[in-house]
């Protein structure tokens, strides 16, 4: 029986396996340069934990460099409507800055645990978990940012794709700010994104920064953790929401549907 970890393994691996075998695989990258690229790394991932041991001792990849750089905000945080500059400043350099920096930590303690035979798979699997939450804010935070600074008027041709999945605009944005509300109090994003694999738009609800929807590409977030909007409205979530709506670049939302498209 194929485990579902097995699976998306395999699924990874994709026409490339096909051509070569997991062990002449293997074979090559202990044969090869010490620089292992993206799809070496994909093969040493089918591998029990003992050949992942041998596979990466001494080893260095691009995937234990910790060297992200933050992302400047690319709008001027002095004319939002109805958030303070304080908030957003706040905000970029304290949650989404530390998440660059721990990811980076994350990335470059997992180098070197791969270096420790003795540690535990499910010590470095704590590691591992971590790299997935850190991993999973900057992407987020980073759409986030992205997505402000506009005038919060929707149009381009996304509008057409929402009315296409939600019969009017009016009608996704009372389930877009639903579902934010929903969030609200606690943490969490809601996320307008195209579904790659089931070929759909939805307003995904995530509690955390790990939980998305497979294959789910964001067109438009919204961070709903308290640090997003408790400086400028303390509880009241709701006003908070609706702030975001009139500060939407819609350019940029239009930007990455057309990027999909192109795919
Ligand atoms: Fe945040």
């Amino acid at each position: 029986m194929i485990s579902d970890t097995t699976k998306s393994h395999k699924n990874l691996k994709g026409d490339a396996m096909k051509a070569v075998g997991r062990r002449d695989a293997i074979k090559g990258i202990l044969a090869g340069s010490t620089i292992l690229g993206a799809g070496s790394l994909l093969e040493t991932a089918v591998a029990s934990d003992s050949e992942l041991i041998g596979i990466q001792e001494g080893a260095s990849g691009k995937a234990y460099l910790g060297q992200h750089q933050p992302r400047p905000l690319p709008f001027d945080p002095t004319k939002l409507k109805g958030i303070s500059e304080k908030l957003i400043r706040s905000h970029w350099e304290n949650n989404y800055g530390g998440a660059v920096k721990a990811l980076n930590a994350v990335e470059q303690r997992l180098g070197a645990a791969m270096k420790d035979k003795d540690l535990p798979a499910y010590v470095y699997g704590d590691l591992k978990r971590e790299e997935l939450v850190r991993t999973g804010s900057v992407v987020l935070h980073e759409f986030y940012f992205a997505n402000l600074g506009g005038d919060g008027k929707a149009s381009g041709k996304v509008v057409d794709l929402i009315k296409q999945w939600f019969g009017t605009y009016e009608q996704w944005e009372a389930e877009f700010k639903r579902t934010a509300n929903a969030l609200s109090g606690g943490s969490g994003w809601a996320i307008l994104a195209y579904n790659a694999h089931m070929g759909e738009v939805h307003n995904y609800w995530a509690w955390d920064h790990m939980h998305n929807a497979p294959m789910s590409h964001p067109l438009l977030v919204l961070d709903m953790y308290e640090h997003a909007y408790h400086m400028d409205y303390g509880a009241a979530a709701a006003k908070y929401v609706d702030a975001f709506a009139q500060n939407v670049n819609w350019d940029e939302v239009n930007r990455r549907a057309e990027m999909l498209a192109k795919k």
